[in-house]
């Protein structure tokens, strides 16, 4: 949540900072702002709105210098106002900060701070954070270890600071310098040519340079036009390691589609590709991981699985749920993260703790993560960023290898977790029961994975039709079974946070508990009925829906008949695997939700009130 950039360097640091933060809009695009330092002059310009809304602004103005920072806001602290934008500078004129994160223990601060006669414009936590650096730099004089006064004063401030920020600091006293520093919300340097970028994720520096330092929590990075300097909160220095980004800037870019999301569907069969790639053993009989350092004897030992996750994320975990526990009998347990976090809840000794984000920064994930840990459990994540807060802090971990996902609705993130939860299925079933040829039979399933998709992905054209006739629908229901009933939850999730429109996920025999007294003409239902030993069961729940009129969207496998007149519409997918099904009917509701939405002149890529990855409580 909230966008950072800063830049040091020869270039204009204004149109660099406008395009990084064009870029990294999808994590908060409440307001936007910039400040740029020109010798000892700090020129601010922040507005409420997209960053466009900032950039036509800035145009009307001569705003030119080679350092600056910038900011894209998702509201916390004080509401959508120009004055609560960032930057923020201290009131004594000498500081501008930019912050993601939250300040917990503000109010104390601000209070202490008006008595010594500090003054605010805005109602934000990271105004006071701003104003504490002032006033530590006005009361420090010295230079410590060599450290430049400026970076003593954040180092100082920062130690009284309870709560989560990525900050970025410009100073009037020190032209052509950056502080930054980062507690539990991501902050990267990319390392350039003759100059280095901060920001919150690699797309906003990709276009500039490949190489990075990830900033580790409780780090501090002083950018100086010639180098850059890491140290920590207690002043030790700390030697930077160079890593690489393995994607370039075209691949997030949106090239011929017209929203991130859509070009993001279109992609997953590529993505699956990406996510399998060289993880079957040679003898293609079972999955094999690089990264989970534990050895396959531990992992046969183990007794129960525990996976923690939040929104689409959570999602797939239901679904490793289903396979584990079918293919390798292994009970499964799975928690939100925001409630694991503060559920104390008792865990078997031999339990194996799995996180899954595609971010690698959601704040309740990152948390539950830190509480097993904290019991003395180990952790593997299931992980998209490479170099995020989560890869670095789980014990061992598989990347989902799909490139940057922009669109704020979570598609191929989702579809490749579904596809690495059922190699973990295979994995730990071939460890015990499963038999080689049933083993090479699942390999070649998941093989087929990306053709079966794109056979999906094919029935655009006419889930785009039917999305016209169910636009305007203010109701919704979702309904599947066993590894689908996963599938009705994330199909009405996508659907809500892209398109307002309100829907709900149920096991589709659970839905006359309750959920069938909203049915009524105004309400259509999504079924999941595909072929299966449960098929005429759900049959009787769309006889059901039908007999109390509500319509129903039907998506089932090629070559299966539903009663005559049953479903009003009917979507195919093409029949695979159970480990697969789930994978390929995620397509026709992320099309469906994707042309409702647009259907209905909705801001796909940037729902309101929602932003991409959820660094705060
Ligand atoms: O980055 P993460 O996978 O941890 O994100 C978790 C959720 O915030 C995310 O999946 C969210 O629910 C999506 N907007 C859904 O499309």
């Amino acid at each position: 949540m909230c966008g950072i950039v800063g830049y040091v360097g020869k270039q204009n640091a204004v149109a660099i900072i406008l395009e990084g933060l064009k870029r990294l809009e999808y994590r908060g695009y409440d307001s936007a702002g910039i400040c740029v330092q020109k010798g000892r002059k700090l020129n601010l310009i922040k507005k409420a709105g997209r960053v466009d809304n900032l950039s036509k602004e800035v145009a009307k103005h001569r705003m030119v210098g080679t350092t600056g920072i910038g900011h894209t806001r998702w509201a916390t602290h004080g509401g959508v106002t120009d004055a609560n934008a960032h930057p923020h500078v201290s009131s004594d004129g000498k500081f501008a900060l930019i912050h993601n994160g939250v300040i917990e223990n503000y109010a104390q601060m601000k209070a202490f701070l008006l008595k010594k006669g500090y003054k605010f414009k805005s109602e934000t936590d990271t105004e006071v954070l701003c104003n504490l650096i002032a006033y530590h730099y006005a009361k420090e004089n010295s230079r410590t270890k060599g450290q430049s006064r400026f970076v003593e004063c954040v180092r100082k401030t920062l130690r009284h600071v309870e709560g989560t920020y990525g900050i970025a600091v410009l100073c009037v006293d020190f032209p052509s310098e950056i502080v930054g520093a980062r507690k539990a919300s991501p902050l990267i340097l990319g390392v350039g040519e003759d100059e280095y970028i901060l920001a919150s994720d690699a797309s906003a520096l990709v276009s500039r340079t490949q190489n990075v330092v990830y900033l580790k929590d409780g780090e501090i990075a002083h950018l100086t036009p010639k180098n850059f300097f890491i140290s920590t909160l207690d002043q030790a220095d700390v030697s930077p390691v160079v890593d690489k980004i393995n994607w370039s800037v075209a691949d997030a870019e949106l090239g011929d589609y017209a929203h991130f999301m859509e070009k993001e569907i279109f992609e997953q069969p590529a993505a699956l590709e990406n996510a399998m790639r060289g993880r079957f053993s040679a003898d293609g009989s079972t999955a094999q991981f690089g990264g989970l350092n534990i050895t396959p004897g531990e992992f046969r030992d183990l007794e129960r699985f525990m996976f923690c996750a939040c929104g689409t994320a959570w999602h797939a975990c239901l679904v490793t749920e289903h396979l584990i526990e079918r293919f390798a009998r292994i009970p499964v347990e799975v928690d939100y993260a925001s409630e694991f976090r503060y559920r104390n809840s008792p865990l078997d000794p031999r339990t194996l703790f799995f996180v899954m984000s595609q971010s690698g920064e959601t704040i309740d994930t990152l948390a539950a993560l830190r509480e097993a840990k904290r019991k003395g459990y180990r952790v593997m994540a299931v992980n998209n960023v490479v170099g995020s807060s989560i890869a670095r802090e789980a014990d061992g971990g598989i990347y989902q290898h799909v490139g940057p996902e922009v669109g704020v609705a979570s598609t191929k993130a989702f579809t490749s977790q579904l596809l690495i939860g059922a190699m973990i299925a295979l994995y730990v079933a071939r460890m015990r029961d499963m038999s080689f040829s049933d083993g090479v039979q699942y390999v070649e399933a998941l093989k087929a994975a990306p053709a079966l998709t794109r056979r999906a992905l094919a029935q655009a054209p006419k889930i785009k039709a039917i999305a016209k006739r169910y636009a305007k629908y203010q109701d919704m229901l979702f309904l599947g079974r066993l590894s689908l009933f996963p599938l009705a939850l994330e199909g009405a999730l996508k659907l809500k946070e892209i398109s307002y429109i309100h829907a709900e996920g149920y096991p589709a025999a659970e839905m006359k508990h309750g959920p069938i007294a909203l049915v009524s003409e105004s309400c259509p239902s999504v079924f999941f009925a595909p072929k299966s030993e449960i098929f005429n069961k759900i049959v009787s729940s769309m006889q059901e829906i039908k007999a109390r009129k509500g319509p129903i969207i039907a998506i089932t496998t090629e070559g299966t008949e539903l009663p005559e007149g049953l479903a009003d519409e009917t979507i195919f997918i093409p029949e695979c695997h159970e480990a697969v099904l789930p994978i390929v009917a995620a397509i026709p509701v992320q099309l469906l939700s994707y042309y409702i939405a647009v259907e209905r002149g909705c801001d796909v890529d940037k729902p309101r009130n929602l932003a991409k990855s959820v660094t705060v409580e």
